[in-house]
Protein backbone atom coordinates (compact mmCIF):
# COMPACT_ATOMS: atom_id res chain seq x y z
CA UNK A 1 0.00 0.00 0.00
CA UNK A 2 1.00 3.61 -0.51
CA UNK A 3 0.14 6.69 0.63
CA UNK A 4 0.90 10.00 -0.26
CA UNK A 5 0.15 12.67 2.49
CA UNK A 6 -0.16 16.14 1.40
CA UNK A 7 0.14 18.46 4.07
CA UNK A 8 1.60 22.40 5.07
CA UNK A 9 3.24 20.99 8.70
CA UNK A 10 5.21 18.09 7.31
CA UNK A 11 7.52 18.54 10.51
CA UNK A 12 4.55 17.59 12.43
CA UNK A 13 4.67 13.73 11.08
CA UNK A 14 8.35 13.23 11.82
CA UNK A 15 7.61 11.56 15.19
CA UNK A 16 4.58 9.49 14.86
CA UNK A 17 5.80 7.74 11.40
CA UNK A 18 9.66 7.48 12.30
CA UNK A 19 8.57 5.45 15.15
CA UNK A 20 7.29 2.25 16.48
CA UNK A 21 5.17 -0.02 14.41
CA UNK A 22 4.47 2.57 11.43
CA UNK A 23 8.46 2.76 11.16
CA UNK A 24 8.76 -0.71 11.56
CA UNK A 25 5.79 -1.42 8.57
CA UNK A 26 7.82 1.22 6.60
CA UNK A 27 11.59 -0.86 7.13
CA UNK A 28 10.16 -3.88 6.30
CA UNK A 29 8.15 -2.70 3.20
CA UNK A 30 4.92 -3.65 4.20
CA UNK A 31 3.75 0.06 3.33
CA UNK A 32 5.06 3.36 1.36
CA UNK A 33 4.41 6.38 3.25
CA UNK A 34 5.49 9.55 1.42
CA UNK A 35 4.76 13.50 2.95
CA UNK A 36 4.32 16.17 0.46
CA UNK A 37 5.01 19.88 1.79
CA UNK A 38 2.16 21.84 0.19
CA UNK A 39 4.87 25.01 0.32
CA UNK A 40 6.87 23.40 -2.25
CA UNK A 41 3.73 24.39 -4.67
CA UNK A 42 3.00 27.45 -3.67
CA UNK A 43 2.92 30.25 -5.63
CA UNK A 44 5.38 33.28 -6.69
CA UNK A 45 8.81 33.87 -5.34
CA UNK A 46 7.33 33.17 -1.36
CA UNK A 47 5.56 30.10 -2.25
CA UNK A 48 2.35 31.45 -1.28
CA UNK A 49 -0.53 28.57 -0.48
CA UNK A 50 -2.93 30.25 1.53
CA UNK A 51 -4.93 33.81 0.91
CA UNK A 52 -7.91 35.67 2.11
CA UNK A 53 -11.53 34.43 2.05
CA UNK A 54 -13.84 35.98 -0.47
CA UNK A 55 -16.56 37.78 1.40
CA UNK A 56 -14.36 38.71 4.17
CA UNK A 57 -13.48 37.27 7.58
CA UNK A 58 -10.68 36.55 9.82
CA UNK A 59 -8.40 33.63 9.20
CA UNK A 60 -6.40 32.38 5.52
CA UNK A 61 -7.52 29.71 3.12
CA UNK A 62 -5.44 27.40 1.48
CA UNK A 63 -5.54 28.04 -2.32
CA UNK A 64 -6.79 25.62 -5.23
CA UNK A 65 -3.40 25.93 -7.49
CA UNK A 66 -0.85 24.13 -5.00
CA UNK A 67 -3.22 21.15 -3.91
CA UNK A 68 -4.09 20.87 -7.96
CA UNK A 69 -0.16 21.01 -8.57
CA UNK A 70 0.58 18.49 -6.29
CA UNK A 71 -2.20 15.84 -6.64
CA UNK A 72 -1.73 16.18 -10.56
CA UNK A 73 1.99 15.11 -10.24
CA UNK A 74 0.81 12.56 -8.41
CA UNK A 75 -2.02 11.09 -10.17
CA UNK A 76 0.78 11.54 -13.49
CA UNK A 77 2.60 8.73 -12.38
CA UNK A 78 -0.06 6.71 -11.33
CA UNK A 79 -3.62 6.07 -9.71
CA UNK A 80 -5.11 6.78 -6.33
CA UNK A 81 -8.00 4.70 -5.58
CA UNK A 82 -9.19 7.58 -2.98
CA UNK A 83 -8.00 11.36 -2.40
CA UNK A 84 -9.08 11.67 1.51
CA UNK A 85 -9.26 15.45 3.00
CA UNK A 86 -8.89 15.14 6.78
CA UNK A 87 -11.77 17.55 8.46
CA UNK A 88 -13.79 18.15 11.00
CA UNK A 89 -17.05 18.06 9.27
CA UNK A 90 -16.28 14.71 7.21
CA UNK A 91 -17.51 11.51 7.84
CA UNK A 92 -16.99 9.86 11.22
CA UNK A 93 -13.63 8.03 11.37
CA UNK A 94 -14.05 3.87 12.28
CA UNK A 95 -12.38 0.81 12.33
CA UNK A 96 -14.69 0.07 9.69
CA UNK A 97 -13.70 2.68 7.26
CA UNK A 98 -10.04 1.44 8.00
CA UNK A 99 -11.05 -2.30 7.00
CA UNK A 100 -12.30 -0.96 3.98
CA UNK A 101 -9.07 1.42 3.40
CA UNK A 102 -6.66 -0.80 4.29
CA UNK A 103 -7.93 -3.01 0.76
CA UNK A 104 -6.77 0.07 -1.17
CA UNK A 105 -3.38 0.08 -3.59
CA UNK A 106 -2.70 3.71 -3.61
CA UNK A 107 -4.44 6.70 -1.56
CA UNK A 108 -3.41 10.22 -1.13
CA UNK A 109 -4.43 12.46 2.28
CA UNK A 110 -4.98 16.15 2.31
CA UNK A 111 -4.27 17.61 5.11
CA UNK A 112 -6.20 21.07 6.12
CA UNK A 113 -4.99 24.08 8.19
CA UNK A 114 -5.52 27.48 8.97
CA UNK A 115 -9.41 28.63 8.20
CA UNK A 116 -9.81 25.94 5.64
CA UNK A 117 -9.33 25.00 2.20
CA UNK A 118 -11.08 26.78 -1.10
CA UNK A 119 -14.30 24.70 -1.77
CA UNK A 120 -13.64 24.01 -4.79
CA UNK A 121 -10.81 21.78 -3.80
CA UNK A 122 -13.62 19.63 -2.22
CA UNK A 123 -15.84 19.89 -4.90
CA UNK A 124 -13.44 18.88 -7.20
CA UNK A 125 -10.43 17.63 -6.43
CA UNK A 126 -11.28 14.76 -3.02
CA UNK A 127 -13.10 11.82 -3.25
CA UNK A 128 -14.11 11.26 0.52
CA UNK A 129 -13.77 13.52 3.70
CA UNK A 130 -12.71 12.38 7.25
CA UNK A 131 -12.79 13.76 10.90
CA UNK A 132 -11.27 11.81 13.67
CA UNK A 133 -13.95 13.12 15.81
CA UNK A 134 -15.94 16.35 16.34
CA UNK A 135 -13.56 18.73 17.65
CA UNK A 136 -11.28 21.17 16.05
CA UNK A 137 -7.79 20.66 15.64
CA UNK A 138 -5.02 23.01 14.49
CA UNK A 139 -4.53 21.07 11.54
CA UNK A 140 -5.40 17.63 9.71
CA UNK A 141 -1.53 16.51 10.19
CA UNK A 142 -2.47 14.40 13.35
CA UNK A 143 -5.74 13.10 12.00
CA UNK A 144 -3.98 12.13 9.40
CA UNK A 145 -1.52 10.33 11.75
CA UNK A 146 -4.25 8.48 13.17
CA UNK A 147 -5.75 7.36 10.24
CA UNK A 148 -2.82 6.06 8.97
CA UNK A 149 -1.40 4.48 12.61
CA UNK A 150 -4.91 2.33 12.68
CA UNK A 151 -4.51 1.41 8.67
CA UNK A 152 -0.86 0.11 9.80
CA UNK A 153 -1.23 -2.39 12.50
CA UNK A 154 -4.02 -3.85 9.78
CA UNK A 155 -1.73 -4.93 7.00
CA UNK A 156 -0.83 -8.16 7.03
CA UNK A 157 2.42 -9.27 8.62
CA UNK A 158 2.86 -5.90 10.92
CA UNK A 159 1.97 -7.10 14.19
CA UNK A 160 3.51 -10.34 15.25
CA UNK A 161 0.89 -11.29 17.56
CA UNK A 162 -2.21 -12.37 15.02
CA UNK A 163 -4.16 -12.94 17.55
CA UNK A 164 -4.12 -9.71 19.30
CA UNK A 165 -4.86 -7.99 16.27
CA UNK A 166 -8.00 -10.18 16.28
CA UNK A 167 -9.06 -9.93 19.51
CA UNK A 168 -8.28 -5.76 19.56
CA UNK A 169 -11.60 -4.21 21.32
CA UNK A 170 -12.82 -1.87 18.13
CA UNK A 171 -11.54 -4.76 16.13
CA UNK A 172 -15.18 -6.33 15.85
CA UNK A 173 -17.84 -3.84 15.20
CA UNK A 174 -20.34 -4.86 17.03
CA UNK A 175 -18.08 -4.85 20.59
CA UNK A 176 -16.19 -1.95 21.28
CA UNK A 177 -14.76 -2.93 24.72
CA UNK A 178 -12.36 -5.49 25.40
CA UNK A 179 -12.63 -7.62 29.09
CA UNK A 180 -9.96 -6.14 31.70
CA UNK A 181 -6.43 -7.11 31.61
CA UNK A 182 -3.52 -7.40 33.90
CA UNK A 183 0.03 -8.28 34.20
CA UNK A 184 2.56 -8.55 36.86
CA UNK A 185 3.07 -7.72 40.46
CA UNK A 186 -0.20 -10.40 41.35
CA UNK A 187 -0.94 -7.73 44.17
CA UNK A 188 0.30 -3.95 44.08
CA UNK A 189 -1.00 -1.77 47.25
CA UNK A 190 -3.40 -4.87 47.93
CA UNK A 191 -5.06 -4.83 44.50
CA UNK A 192 -5.22 -8.13 43.45
CA UNK A 193 -5.26 -9.69 39.84
CA UNK A 194 -8.64 -12.06 40.20
CA UNK A 195 -7.87 -15.34 41.11
CA UNK A 196 -9.22 -16.84 38.02
CA UNK A 197 -6.58 -15.71 36.07
CA UNK A 198 -3.91 -17.03 37.88
CA UNK A 199 -5.85 -20.58 38.06
CA UNK A 200 -3.97 -21.81 34.72
CA UNK A 201 -7.27 -23.68 33.54
CA UNK A 202 -7.88 -22.33 30.01
CA UNK A 203 -11.26 -23.17 29.74
CA UNK A 204 -12.41 -21.41 33.14
CA UNK A 205 -10.37 -18.27 32.19
CA UNK A 206 -11.93 -17.83 28.33
CA UNK A 207 -15.41 -18.29 30.31
CA UNK A 208 -14.97 -15.40 32.86
CA UNK A 209 -13.35 -13.29 30.27
CA UNK A 210 -16.53 -13.65 28.07
CA UNK A 211 -18.39 -12.95 31.07
CA UNK A 212 -16.10 -9.62 31.82
CA UNK A 213 -16.81 -8.47 27.86
CA UNK A 214 -20.71 -9.06 28.23
CA UNK A 215 -20.53 -6.45 31.62
CA UNK A 216 -18.44 -3.61 30.49
CA UNK A 217 -20.90 -3.75 27.53
CA UNK A 218 -23.84 -3.16 29.42
CA UNK A 219 -21.72 -0.57 31.95
N1 LIG B 1 -8.67 18.77 11.08
C1 LIG B 1 -8.97 19.53 12.14
N2 LIG B 1 -9.73 18.89 13.03
C2 LIG B 1 -9.94 17.65 12.50
C3 LIG B 1 -10.68 16.51 12.92
N3 LIG B 1 -11.37 16.51 14.07
N4 LIG B 1 -10.68 15.44 12.13
C4 LIG B 1 -10.00 15.44 10.96
N5 LIG B 1 -9.30 16.48 10.51
C5 LIG B 1 -9.26 17.57 11.26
Amino acid sequence: MRIDIVCVKPEILSSPFYHSVIKKAINKGYIDIIIHDLKEYGLGKYKKIDDYPYGGGSGMVIRIEPVDQCFSKLLSKRNYDEIIFMTPDGDLFSQKYAKYLIKKKNIIILCGRYKGIDQRIRDHLISKEISIGKYILSGGELASAILVDTLVRLLPGVIKNKESILTDSFQKESNFISPPIYTRPVIYKGWKVPNILLSGHHKKIKHWLEEMEQLQKIK
